[in-house]
């Protein structure tokens, strides 16, 4: 029998019921579901609407509840349509005809909003650990790259050399605003809708302040009706989580490339690869790959939800409860994937001498040749024609750049020695860029950055 059955002279048919059930998924809510009720039972106490052993005994069958559920003896009823409904119930076992009054001036359109905020709060803090698990270990691969340098990519084609600290740094720079924004999606969805009610609040004399005080919520909603159909918070959170697997895509992507026998820039670890079922000589990058692949679903619970969002009338309707399963999805992949891609990173065998070769060769260095002469006063555009036109030559006729510079009037010795290898990476010295210098400075910030986002 269900909670609503009052109404209602005939039963719900089995298709009806297999279509809306959310218990399969919504039993994720159940402990912040037994937080909000004796949160609600401590209100109602508080303003006078159960007395003192009304409450105590609630709180004591809402305690059973939370030990039977911990040890897997809670018994299902095939009439709990979702936890919330699943928890009273058994509630009202458990505490007889003072259980009948656990809903007074609740509605689950409150509860499952108070539920499903709460778990985001929380989820989302522990989640701003793992990526912040994943910046220190760019910060540990950075400083132990020390001056190892590698090409610098624009358009995937060698554009200038950089150090290989600088480029660990650039993912976690990413990284660490994704943890801001987490943060702020924390402290915007701080706020309780619990006393809502159904959408308008309620004759009884309830106080919202008390429960959201209890629950540890920043701030009671504003006006009830939004407070029970707002789920920007799930469509900011699921944002966030995609932002972080589209950067953890393209860390994959690098670790594919990288790892690959064209670049051979890295070797990953064993416990981080795969094999093949029919090539021998097979060491793939599975979990780079999934970090990849899987940033597709993660954009597709954004989109799928902002879908269901984007018509629905005020208030409250049961579209709503397709907010969960994407949340769900995305929390855990990303938790997942935090973890996968640390773990390869950390335990990365960096190929420097490679890396250096590749940046080291031809016309890599160009743009120095350039910023040479316009220290002698040359406009910049007359540089980088002079240079490119180097550059063209030396392709076309197949000799040395460095050649061509010595034998150029306006560049010589002293220019060439600019081609020698890994000269141009230390000449990167302006703040923010990729040489020695302020790869160093940037270290310090980055570390700085780190720790200011612990506290
Ligand atoms: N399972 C529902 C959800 O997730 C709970 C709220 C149901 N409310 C209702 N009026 N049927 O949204």
């Amino acid at each position: 029998m269900t909670l609503w059955h009052g109404r209602f002279s005939g039963q719900m048919d089995q298709a009806m019921a297999d279509y809306t059930v959310s218990l399969p998924f919504d039993r994720a809510l159940a402990t912040e579901d037994l937080l909000g009720s004796a949160a609600h039972v401590e209100g109602l106490v508080h303003v006078g609407l159960l007395t003192q052993d009304e409450g105590t005994s609630l709180l004591q069958a809402l305690e059973t509840v939370a030990q039977e559920l911990a040890s897997n003896s809670f018994l299902f009823d095939p009439s709990d349509e979702d936890i919330h409904t699943a928890v009273e119930r058994r509630v009202t076992e458990l505490a007889g005809p003072t259980g009948a009054k656990l809903h007074t001036g609740r509605s689950r359109n409150d509860q499952v909003a108070t539920d499903l905020r709460l778990w985001t709060k929380r989820e989302l803090r522990e989640l701003e650990e793992d990526v912040l698990e994943v910046c220190r270990v760019l910060e540990q691969s950075a400083t132990a790259a020390g001056a190892t340098y590698l090409p610098g990519y624009t358009h995937v084609q060698r554009a200038q050399p950089v150090l290989l600290a600088h480029h660990f740094l650039a993912h976690g720079w990413a990284l660490l605003r994704d943890v801001d924004r987490l943060r702020e999606c924390r402290e915007r969805l701080d706020v309780s809708p619990l006393g809502a009610g159904a959408l308008a609040g309620s004759s009884l004399p309830l106080d919202p302040d008390f429960v959201a005080a209890r629950l540890g919520f920043a701030r009671r909603f504003e006006n009830s009706m939004d407070a029970v159909s707002d789920r920007d918070f799930v469509a900011e959170a699921l944002f966030d989580l995609a932002m972080i697997g589209i950067h953890l895509s393209r860390m994959g992507e690098e670790l594919v490339l990288w790892s690959s026998e064209e670049f051979g820039f890295c070797t990953l670890d064993d416990g981080f690869s795969s094999g093949s079922s029919m090539l021998p000589q097979k060491k793939n990058a599975d979990a780079a790959e999934l970090a990849r692949g899987k940033s597709g679903r993660l954009i597709g619970n954004l989109t799928g939800l902002l879908v269901t969002l984007k018509g629905l009338p005020l208030s409250y309707n049961r579209d709503l409860q397709e907010d969960k399963e994407p949340l769900f999805d995305s929390v855990r992949q990303v938790r997942l994937g935090l973890r996968a891609i640390a773990g390869a990173y950390s335990t990365l065998t960096i190929h420097g001498t490679v890396m250096q070769r590749a940046a080291d060769g031809g016309s890599i260095a160009a743009i120095d040749l350039a910023e040479y002469l316009v220290l002698q006063h040359v406009p910049f555009r007359e540089a980088h024609s002079i240079v490119a036109s180097l550059v063209r030559k030396s392709i076309d006729e197949g000799v040395s750049l460095g050649d061509l510079v010595v034998a150029h009037p306006q560049l010589g010795a002293d220019a060439a020695a600019l081609l020698q290898p890994g000269v141009a990476v230390t000449r990167r010295t302006t703040p923010g860029g990729a040489g020695p210098a302020p790869v160093a400075l940037q270290l310090d910030r980055f570390r700085a950055a780190i720790e200011s986002a612990r506290r």
